[in-house]
């Protein structure tokens, strides 16, 4: 593998902190050089630099994405920090009102099993005629195609209960040996797309619940506080911002932010 020099990686970093505003500090360096390598191999090339000369041809578009999905750290799993499932089931889901669409985001999905187990969540308290929905977005490209696909290693089924497993899962067969799938009830009613944070957002419309988990933790506190803004701009007045159990927004909100929110848990906070 060809040495990363301090100066690659320098650039290497800043071009990945101006699309998605994660800042890698000094102890990532020998991961960003694992990481790319096998681009650099893919193209036969002998140094970093070269990579970067590429990454700035205009129609390296496709390139560019590509080195985005492999810095992010895209760890997940279904069922994650459930005290944060427990609090929707035994708070949110009782105050809904009749005739109520429930509507909740997984701003960064990962590969999907954040939203789908809040889909499953809905699905066993809601019921299938009732209305509620999940969107799930991530910057990487590569984590929402495989969300989109639904189809996980078996060993994480033992992150299910049995009675989610049996109710809202398939066994995989022939070329899905050794897999799950989401069965296609609970994988309808979520809906993905790529959304980087670190932009403007598109129109997404207003949610009863945000996760915003284990992302906070990737930034400096700049970005931290504008993304916070952004997302709570697409809570509804009285819904729920749901932060990673080791994330919280001490030290990172305004007054401007305190004062729309009230804090319920460290995690969990309230849009006035
Ligand atoms: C550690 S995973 C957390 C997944 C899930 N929320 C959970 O708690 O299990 C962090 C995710 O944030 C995504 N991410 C990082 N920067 C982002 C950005 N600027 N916009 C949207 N998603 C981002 C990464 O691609 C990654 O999938």
């Amino acid at each position: 593998m060809p040495a990363l020099s301090q100066q690659e990686f320098n650039q290497i970093r800043k071009r990945f902190q101006a699309v998605t505003g994660i800042s890698l500090n000094d102890s990532k360096q020998m991961l960003v050089a694992g990481r790319l390598n096998k681009r650099l191999r893919a193209y036969g090339l002998s140094s970093y630099q070269e990579y970067l000369t590429l990454l700035d041809a205009p129609n390296a578009a496709d390139e560019r994405q590509l080195m985005i999905d492999l810095l992010t750290t895209n760890e997940t799993h279904f069922f994650r920090e459930p005290s944060h499932f427990d609090f929707i089931r035994d708070e949110v889901f009782r105050q809904l009102k009749p005739q109520q669409t429930f509507k909740a985001w997984s701003a960064a999905c990962s590969s999907g099993q954040e939203p789908y187990s809040l889909a499953m969540l809905c699905m066993d308290k809601l019921g299938a005629h009732n209305a509620w929905e999940i969107f799930a977005s991530d910057v990487s490209s590569k984590v929402v195609e495989e969300a989109k696909q639904a189809l996980y290693p078996l060993h994480e089924s033992t992150e299910l209960s049995h009675d989610y497993l049996h109710r809202f899962c398939l066994r995989g067969v022939r070329s899905q040996e050794g897999q799950f799938l989401i069965k296609p009830e609970i994988q309808r009613r979520v809906k993905f797309a790529q959304i980087n944070l670190n932009m403007p957002l598109p129109v997404v419309g207003e949610f009863d619940v945000i996760f915003l988990r284990n992302i906070l933790i990737y930034f400096q506190l700049p970005m931290k506080q504008k993304l916070i803004s952004r997302v709570l701009s697409q809570l509804k007045s009285g819904g729920y911002l749901i932060l990673g159990h080791a994330e919280s927004l001490l030290g990172i909100a305004d007054d401007y932010l305190l004062a729309q929110l009230t804090t319920l848990h460290p995690s969990v906070y309230q849009k006035n």
